[in-house]
C-alpha cells in the first residue's frame, strides 16, 4: 500500500521539517499539534521555506503553490483518522509518547503505520502502547529534517516485513535514505556522533587545546565542514548532553565530559575564538588520534553488536553529518594495527573490552 496520507503529531523543530518534506512529495500531509501556536510556527515555516526554493529557482511558484495546498493543520488528535502513516514527532518522554499512542488508537485506520522520531527512548518500548506493534516502527530523522537525507529505520520486536518495506518506500518518496539499524542505545549515529563530540569536550576540560582548535584539527582529519563545538553550538548543548547521558549505561568512556555538563545544564554555548592558534605538530597529533579512537570505539562496538552494517556506519556519518572521510574508511584507511592500537588504549583507559568482533567485520 503506498503510503499518500501522512499525519505528524508535534510541530516542533523535526516534525515542521518532516512535514515540509512529506509535502514537497506531493503528500498529502496533516500536522497535529495541541499548542497552536506551534502550527503557526509550522505553516509560517513550511511557507518560508517553498518561497525560498522559488527564489532560488529550485522549484516553480506553482510547485510551490501546489505543495503549500497539501498542509492541513489540526489541534486535534481525531486528525490521524485520514492517515496511512501517523509519524510521532512529540517531546522525548517514554509516558508522554506512551499516552500519546493510546489515545490515537480508537482513531487510526486499521492499516495505518505508526512510527515515532524517537532519539533516545527503545522503540520495543513504545510498540507495546500499541494494540498493532507489528504495524509500529523507528524513524528516526535528522535536524533540518526538510533537508537531511537521512533517516534510521529501526524496526521494533514486533514490527512486520511488510511494514518496514512500506516505510523504506515511504522515505524514498520523500527523497531520504534510509539507514536499517538495530533498536540500540543511540541507533546508529548517535552511537558514535554524541561520544565523539563528548572527547572533544573533554580535551578541552584538559587544556590541551581551545574549542577553535579542536574543531580545526576535527575538520582536517574527518574532511568535515564544521567541527564538533560548531555543531554542539547548533544542535545546542543542552540537547547534546541529553543525548550523551542517553549513552552512558554503555560504560565509563560514554559519561558526559564535566565541560558538556556544565554548558548543557547552564543552556549556554561553546565560546569558539575566530582565528585559533596554531599547536605544534605533537599537541596537534595527539588530538587527531584522541578524536580517531573516540569515533573508532563507538563503531566498532556498535558493528559488534550488529547495530548496523560497517558501511552504513558511513552512511550515517557521510549524509547525516557530512563526513567527508568517515569513521570506517578512515580505519580502513589508516589500517588494522593502527586502529587497534589506539582503540585499545582507549577501551584499557575506560576498563572496556577491547572491541575484537568489530574489528573482524571492519577488516574482513
Ligand atoms: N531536535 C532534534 O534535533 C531531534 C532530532 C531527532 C529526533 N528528535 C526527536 O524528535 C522528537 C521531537 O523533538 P523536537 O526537537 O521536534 O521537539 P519540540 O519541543 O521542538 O516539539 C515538540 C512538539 O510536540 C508538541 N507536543 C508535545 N506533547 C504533545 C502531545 N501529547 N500531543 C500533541 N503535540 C504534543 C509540542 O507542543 C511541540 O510543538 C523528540 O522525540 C526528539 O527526541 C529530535
Amino acid at each position: 500500500m503506498a503510503l499518500n496520507n501522512i499525519a505528524i503529531i508535534g510541530a516542533g523543530t523535526m516534525g515542521g521539517g518532516i512535514a515540509i518534506g512529506c509535502m514537497a512529495a506531493g503528500l498529502s500531509t496533516c500536522v497535529i499539534d495541541l499548542n497552536k501556536d506551534s502550527l503557526a510556527t509550522v505553516q509560517a515555516r513550511s511557507a518560508k521555506f517553498f518561497n525560498r526554493m522559488v527564489e532560488k529557482e529550485k522549484i516553480t511558484q506553482e510547485q510551490a503553490d501546489d505543495a503549500q495546498r497539501k498542509l492541513m493543520v489540526s489541534n486535534e488528535l481525531s486528525a490521524v483518522s485520514q492517515a496511512d502513516l501517523v509519524i510521532e514527532a512529540i517531546f522525548e518522554n517514554l509516558e508522554i509518547k506512551r499516552d500519546l499512542f493510546t489515545r490515537i488508537t480508537p482513531d487510526l485506520r486499521s492499516e495505518a503505520i505508526v512510527a515515532t522520531n524517537t532519539s533516545a527512548l527503545r522503540v520495543a518500548d513504545l510498540a507495546t502502547a500499541l494494540p498493532a506493534p507489528e504495524r509500529f516502527v523507528g524513524l528516526h530523522y535528522f535536524s533540518p529534517a526538510e533537508v537531511n537525507p537521512l533517516v534510521e529505520l529501526i524496526a521494533g520486536p514486533a514490527t512486520s516485513h511488510a511494514v518496514i518495506a512500506e516505510a523504506a518506500a515511504f522515505l524514498a518518496t520523500t527523497g531520504k535514505t534510509a539507514l536499517p539499524c538495530q533498536d540500540a542505545n543511540g541507533f546508529a549515529v548517535n552511537r558514535f556522533f554524541c561520544p565523539y563530540t563528548n572527547e572533544a569536550v573533554r580535551i578541552v576540560d584538559e587544556q590541551l587545546a581551545t574549542p577553535g582548535q579542536v574543531d580545526r584539527i576535527a575538520c582536517e582529519t574527518f574532511e568535515l565542514a564544521i567541527g564538533p563545538f560548531s555543531v554542539m553550538n547548533i544542535v545546542k548543548p543542552r540537547i547534546n548532553l541529553n543525548a550523551v547521558q542517553n549513552l552512558s549505561g554503555l560504560g565509563a568512556f560514554y559519561a558526559p565530559a564535566a565541560g558538556l555538563i556544565e554548558v548543557g545544564q547552564a543552556e549556554g554555548s561553546f565560546e569558539i575564538e575566530e582565528s585559533p592558534a596554531e599547536l605544534d605538530d605533537t599537541a596537534a597529533h595527539a588530538i587527531t588520534t584522541r578524536l580517531r579512537a573516540a569515533l573508532f570505539l563507538p563503531v566498532l562496538e556498535a558493528i559488534g553488536e550488529g547495530v548496523a552494517a560497517p558501511d552504513d556506519f558511513d552512511l550515517g556519518a557521510r549524509l547525516a553529518l557530512r563526513f567527508g572521510h568517515p569513521p570506517v574508511t578512515a580505519m580502513r584507511a589508516l589500517g588494522r594495527d593502527q586502529v587497534e592500537e589506539m582503540v585499545s588504549a582507549l577501551a584499557q583507559q575506560y576498563g572496556a573490552d577491547l572491541p575484537e568482533s568489530g574489528l573482524e567485520k571492519v577488516f574482513a
